[in-house]
């Protein structure tokens, strides 16, 4: 019994700081989330700054604009900036020693929907304010679709919530932006983040073919055997430095070098696992907000 108490300390421990340092990073987006910005820089900005305050990125820096609603990365060299009139979701997650803390803010530059921000900001503060020892997930997905809809907008309804564990960045339960998963609970205790994605579209997602964010399987990451069955030794070469980063999102940039087709083959193969960019289908707009929280017995604590 001690020793687990003393594993959940410092589980809780690791996960406030780092949910503390991404406040911080927080605060300092908005001299940097601008018109003429390139999205490399402000990905960087925020990886760095992570590793300076004392953690390391628990994921790649997402910036997705407009339509997209999640898993867009800049690549190496990337010469694209923010644009006037723009929505930008800046997705960003820290870990200490595995510990992972992950939030998201919308900034809106100027867009002829500044509601849709609002929206999903408020959103998240409602299903916070449900949450409790024993709350259905479907519970918080209800306040979250109602709340989108009295703005005139629809959650997006196949992008979700989760939990947090060790490593690894999606981990149960799942937790949607609608009434669903009836029966599943949140106890004490619980790490998860909640992710409200608002949308004047449809509210539906699919890939683009764009891909610049991946992980490793969790029977590959860590397995020198999975190393020895890769054949081609460019590609094994990439593998082994994709395994620092155990089983947490890696952006390809990251890596020292990595050739497309080396990439392309590696994740045919199953050796890695690729995350197109995920863009709203009827080309709606779309807003995210997302705090990590520990579940209490009456309330929820934010970490981040
Ligand atoms: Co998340």
């Amino acid at each position: 019994m001690k020793e687990n108490g003393e594993r959940e300390n410092e589980k809780v421990e690791k996960t406030l700081k780092a949910g503390e340092i991404l406040r911080k990073v927080k605060k300092e987006l908005p001299e940097i989330v601008k018109p003429g910005v390139r999205l490399i820089e402000i990905a960087e900005f925020v990886e760095n700054r992570i590793i300076e305050l004392g953690a390391f990125p628990a994921f790649p820096c997402n910036i997705s604009v407009d339509r997209d609603a999640a898993h867009f990365t800049p690549k190496r060299g990337d010469e694209r900036v923010l644009k006037e009139g723009s929505i930008v979701k800046v997705d960003i997650g820290a870990h200490v020693d595995g510990f992972v803390a992950d939030t998201a803010v919308t900034f809106d530059l100027g867009s002829d929907m500044p509601k849709l921000a609002e929206a999903a900001k408020e959103a998240l503060e409602n299903a916070i304010s449900v949450v409790r020892d024993g709350v259905d997930v479907s519970e918080i997905g209800k306040v979250i679709e109602e709340t989108a809809r009295k703005y005139g907008f629809r959650p997006v309804y196949n992008l979700t919530g989760h939990g947090l564990e060790r490593w690894i960045a999606h981990a149960k339960p799942t937790i949607y932006n609608y009434p669903a998963g009836k029966g599943v609970k949140l106890e004490e205790g619980m790490i998860v983040a909640i992710e409200p994605f608002v949308t004047n579209g449809i509210g539906k997602v699919t890939d683009r073919s764009e891909v610049e964010i991946f992980s490793l399987p969790p029977e590959v990451a860590g397995n020198e055997r999975a190393l020895k069955a890769v054949r081609m030794k460019q590609a094994r070469e990439v593998l082994k430095e994709a395994m620092k980063f155990r089983t947490l999102p890696f952006a390809k940039r990251w890596l020292k070098k990595a050739p497309e087709v080396i990439i392309s083959r590696l994740v045919r193969e199953g050796f890695m696992r690729a995350y197109p960019v995920l863009a709203e289908v009827s080309g709606g707009n779309v807003a995210q907000a997302e705090h990590t929280i520990i579940v209490e017995k009456d309330a929820a604590v934010v970490v981040t």
